[in-house]
């Protein structure tokens, strides 16, 4: 067992696990933090991808510990970001996710929203293909991807004022 210093959605937490657990397993299983979703667990869907400093990471790869002195962030604390910021109402991206309904079954929304997120952080002005290729590592089992699309560009367009 380790204690472990994390820093997950704003505030600083210690938390006891086997030194060899991942950060999936320390959100799920120690912090109660479940909207990490347990897919396949080796790398391949995406549906744990959390935020760490901001870009899009893969919890079931990532050792708890070397996420020590980093920032963390999972979707249960993309709103309180989205509100500290001076945001009012939901973050735009989960709002246009919810809007376009962007999903099916739900399991891929939070890696996709994390992964969205992150992108439009980075490149405010995303074409079709880039968020294509920004959410390649997010696998929808319903192949619900067209829809996930539009999301990503109505929040782009919320966010300019332009035409989705
Ligand atoms: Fe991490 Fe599938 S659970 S990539």
């Amino acid at each position: 067992m380790r204690v472990l210093n994390l820093t997950v959605n704003g505030d600083a937490t210690e938390v006891a696990a086997p030194a060899h657990w991942t950060l999936l397993e320390v959100l799920r299983y120690r912090m109660g933090l479940t909207g990490s979703k347990q897919g396949c667990d080796k790398g391949d869907c995406g549906a744990c991808t959390v935020l760490i400093d901001g870009e899009p990471q893969l919890s079931c790869l990532t050792v708890a510990a070397l996420a020590e002195g980093h920032e963390i962030t999972t979707i249960e604390g993309l709103l309180p970001a989205h509100l500290r910021a001076g945001g009012e109402g939901p973050d735009p991206v989960q709002e246009a996710f919810d809007r376009c309904g962007a999903l099916q079954c739900g399991f891929c929304q939070p890696g996709m929203i994390l992964s969205a997120r992150a992108l439009l952080s980075e490149n405010p002005a995303p074409t079709r293909d880039e968020i294509k290729a920004a959410l390649s590592g997010n696998l929808c089992r319903c192949t619900g991807y067209t829809q996930i699309y539009q999301a990503v560009e109505l929040a782009l367009a919320e966010a300019t004022g332009a035409e989705p």
